[in-house]
């Protein structure tokens, strides 16, 4: 198959839209990460995600939709919910709650679980493509299963090109991590860390959250092995070793590469998938990474370098 690559004009995202209508994937940007979508109510087009990602297991998928008002045609809100989405959204924070009996989704995007992940994106163009297909969107992010996510249309080229309908062209993802997972079906709960920073929701709930039961599987794609460029990671370096490519955080010395020069953890977020896909390519024997504090954005920044250096 030949991947279209359109451009993020007017027609271009009619087209998107297009793609989806047909039961077609399309990768499109978000301010998180480039996720990989099809109509989410069509199952030979959601089964078809897993196909081009090679996801050895139906993970429940994040359904995309374009407000507030139309992810409760899909899940049902409880009070901490509606509090965290009209707070957050649109922007980096999927919520999971139950899902409505009369959601009319592929069960392939559930994975017949009895709860739903939804989000409301905030970049203008994910927007337009939900906007102007007026239907839920399945997105995982828009990389082969495993590997690092993408955060440029270059990087979904180099990852699904050949494999998918077309890739919507919207330049850099502002964000650069995956959104924030909260449970919303008992007390709220983090699934998985991402960019919105733990903290804020804290704030906005006035309480603690939960934390994921160790052991229980909560958000099933969270693999311990994941992220993974093709050398080995090592973490919390404070020196250049033979045969590293040093990325550092702040002044690190000796840095080849570096998350950001001043230390800024928004901006070592926005760069984090692509110094990792820039670090796979200069073919080094290990990847060494600078310490990260582990505060705001640092959390999320730090779970998917753990991820990334895991035995695989
Ligand atoms: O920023 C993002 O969230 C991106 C963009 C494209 O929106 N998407 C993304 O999707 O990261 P994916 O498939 O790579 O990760 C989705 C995570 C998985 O760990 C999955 O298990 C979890 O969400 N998830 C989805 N539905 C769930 C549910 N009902 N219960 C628990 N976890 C769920
Ligand atoms: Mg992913």
């Amino acid at each position: 198959m030949q991947t279209l690559l359109l451009p993020e004009t007017p027609d271009g995202v009619n087209q998107a839209a297009k793609v989806l209508t047909r039961g077609g994937l399309c990768a499109f940007p978000t301010e998180t990460v480039y996720g990989l979508g099809a109509d989410a109510r069509n199952s030979t087009a959601v089964a078809g995600i897993f196909h081009a990602k090679g996801r050895p297991q139906f993970n429940p998928l994040i359904v995309h939709v374009a407000s507030l008002e139309a992810a409760e045609k899909y899940g049902v809100f409880n009070e901490d919910a509606r509090a965290l989405a009209q707070a957050f959204w649109p922007g980096p924070l999927t919520l999971v709650v139950p899902l409505r009996a009369d959601a009319g989704l592929s069960s392939l995007v559930t994975a017949g679980l009895g709860s739903l992940g939804l989000r409301v994106p905030a970049a203008p163009l994910a927007h337009d493509l939900l906007q102007i297909f007026q239907g839920p969107v399945a997105a995982p992010s828009a990389n082969p299963s495993g590997k690092i996510s993408p955060t440029t249309a270059a990087h979904v080229v180099d990852g699904l090109s050949g494999r998918i309908d077309a890739i919507l062209d919207g330049g850099s993802c502002e964000v650069g991590l995956e959104s924030t997972i909260i449970g919303c079906v008992t007390t709220p709960t983090l699934l998985r860390h991402g960019g919105l920073p733990k903290e804020a929701i804290e704030q906005c709930l006035g309480r603690d959250l939960a934390d994921a039961k160790e052991g229980e599987i909560s958000a099933p794609g969270q693999l311990l092995s994941h992220y993974a460029p093709s050398a080995p990671v090592r973490l919390n370096a404070t020196e250049k070793l033979a045969g590293e490519v040093l990325v550092g955080f702040g002044e690190t010395k000796d840095a080849d590469l570096t998350l950001s020069p001043s230390g800024d953890l928004h901006e070592a977020a926005a760069n984090l998938f692509d110094i990792l896909h820039q670090a796979n390519a200069l073919n080094a024997e290990k990847i060494a990474f600078a310490p990260i504090p582990e505060v705001g954005l640092g959390q999320a920044i730090n779970d998917r370098l753990r991820r990334a250096a895991a035995p695989r």
